[in-house]
């Protein structure tokens, strides 16, 4: 049985299905599913894009900061995290603290055909998105292994598949816990 305790947080990069996956693990496991990027967007009453040209990204950050804090440990919830949220050392410690962390992962190749779907994301208005995300893959996947207890490649997984790989580690888990 499911603790229903348990947060279960999905960090991972842009275009790794975070919410998506989120909202299909919070459905299969009767949680709450909440999304750090909409709730800086209801905070602050502005689209992500908006708030990273008219406040910067540092400004995003620390909102982004903030209101992860204000989630609690076993609260049973599902946590989509946005992509970067493991570039403030803070955070990594603060992920862990909160639940079962879990790194969902994507071929370079496989990120850069989901994103270049939508135009959203302020990090990847460059003029070579992907050689950004190249760049931005390299510097952060040693942050997604040190915040994560677990880790899925989600490149050839269908989303049920996926969210299914989480919940058995996460049934896997809890029941090795209370057994000790
Ligand atoms: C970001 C990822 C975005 C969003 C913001 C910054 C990043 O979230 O938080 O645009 O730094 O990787 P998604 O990963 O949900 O796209």
């Amino acid at each position: 049985m499911l603790s229903p305790q348990e947060n279960i947080i999905l960090v991972g990069f842009m275009g790794t299905g975070k919410s998506s996956l989120g909202r299909l693990i919070a459905k299969k496991t009767g949680r709450r599913f909440v999304d750090i990027d909409q709730m800086v967007v209801q905070s602050e009453s502005r689209e992500i894009s908006q708030i990273f040209k008219e406040s910067g990204e540092d400004y995003f950050r620390r909102i982004e900061t903030f209101l992860l804090g204000t989630l609690k440990a076993g609260s049973g919830l599902v946590i989509a995290t946005g992509g970067g949220i493991v570039t403030q050392p803070e955070n990594i410690p603060l992920l862990r603290a909160q639940g079962f962390v879990v790194w969902l992962q994507a071929d370079e190749d496989e990120i850069f055909n989901r994103v270049s779907r939508n135009s959203n994301r302020p990090l990847l208005q460059t003029e070579d998105p992907r050689k950004t995300i190249s760049d931005l893959l390299a510097r952060r996947h040693p942050l997604y292994e040190a915040a994560c207890h677990f880790s899925v490649d989600t490149t050839h997984l269908s989303h049920k598949q996926a969210a299914d790989a989480v919940i058995s580690e996460e049934t896997r888990r809890i029941s090795v816990q209370n057994n000790v």
